[in-house]
């Protein structure tokens, strides 16, 4: 499996029907074109998803957002204030989208992904691209295309590099499908700039039987346990009951010395902590550690996605 950099060659393996991992500004989706099956099919296969969960649509306009969903004025109104960006809405689809892509369910989530790569890609092939994250059933989501190189090479035609990920969690998905909104998944566009828009929102990312299938609750599971600690003396604590363990710490702050530890963030910067993210947890699973002690952070902009993600890879 290449990986390119030639945005007309992977226009022309989706055209073909091929599946190709896409850059976008959140993590690397492995595209496919949403109306043709045959690629939707081998999508899922590839990462061995289960067919009860739904995949996410990327367009490059809310033009085109309406040839495959009905959007309502709140939907124009989103997609017109924070799109492109991280945010995906979930709509009533429209009749041409295979019921494959939507695991059956009678709505559609969409987005338009803030990355000039991706928007090139998408203007230049006319395609709606089906694409989740590019990272087999049950790991973490790729911030690079050599992360997906080593998670998926055999199993797709290409990987267009677009670089490392600004963002490097997903998108935050709101289902509008309903007579309120409701946040499916916390993401890249903070809950925040939401409720300033829309009040506060109830959510609905329950972990077992979820709305949004993929959030199962091993969806990040890192290969190693990892414990979360909320304060340093809660961790020293931890240190003096298990000090047979061989500790990795994934933190952000000061200085604190471990036989391996990640810093995400000297200065404590949200969005430094969610691009390094999945990067580290990734490079835990290589170092000779039995767990990991990954630090809490305050519930607030992107902390909360953040939080989530780790809490996910918790249990
Ligand atoms: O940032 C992102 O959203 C990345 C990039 C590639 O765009 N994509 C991504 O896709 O994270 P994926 O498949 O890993 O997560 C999509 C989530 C899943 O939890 C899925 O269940 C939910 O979106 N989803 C998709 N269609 C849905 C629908 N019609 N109703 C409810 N949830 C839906
Ligand atoms: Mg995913």
């Amino acid at each position: 499996m290449p990986i390119i950099t030639d945005i007309s060659q992977a226009v022309v393996l989706l055209k073909e029907g091929g599946i190709v991992a896409i850059p976008t500004e959140t993590v690397y989706g492995l595209g496919g074109d949403a109306l043709n099956i045959q690629a939707v099919a081998k999508i899922f296969a590839a990462k061995n998803r289960p067919s009860f969960d739904p995949l996410i649509v990327h367009v490059s306009s809310i033009e085109q957002a309406h040839s495959i969903a009905y959007l309502n004025e709140q939907a124009i109104f989103l997609l017109e204030k924070f799109s492109p960006g991280p945010l995906t809405l979930v709509l009533p689809k429209k009749s041409v989208v295979p019921d494959l892509v939507t695991s059956g369910h009678p709505t559609v989530a969409i987005r338009i992904p803030n990355h000039p790569v991706a928007i090139e890609l998408l203007k230049q092939s006319g395609l709606c691209i089906a694409a989740p994250s590019a990272n087999p059933f049950g790991y973490t989501s790729p911030t690079t295309a050599k992360h997906v190189e080593d998670f998926l090479g055999s199993r797709i035609d290409a990987v267009l590099d677009g670089g490392a990920c600004d963002i490097g969690i997903e998108s935050t998905i709101i289902d509008l499908s309903g007579i309120t909104p409701k946040v499916l998944r916390l993401g890249g566009l903070p809950y925040e700039q939401l409720t300033e828009v829309l009040g506060e929102l109830p959510f609905q990312m329950s972990s077992s039987k979820p709305n949004a299938p993929g959030m199962l609750t091993s969806h990040y599971n890192p290969g190693i346990p990892l414990r979360l600690f909320k304060s340093y003396s809660e961790l020293l604590s931890e240190f003096n009951t298990t000090d047979t363990d061989r500790i990795g710490l994934l933190y952000s702050g000061k200085e604190i010395k471990a036989s391996f530890a990640i810093n995400l963030s000297k200065e404590k910067v949200l969005v430094e902590v969610a691009s390094k993210l999945f990067h580290a947890l990734r490079s835990f699973d290589k170092a000779d550690i039995d767990v990991i002690w990954a630090h809490e952070l305050p519930e607030v902009g992107l902390g909360r996605a953040i939080n989530d993600r780790l809490r996910r890879a918790e249990s």
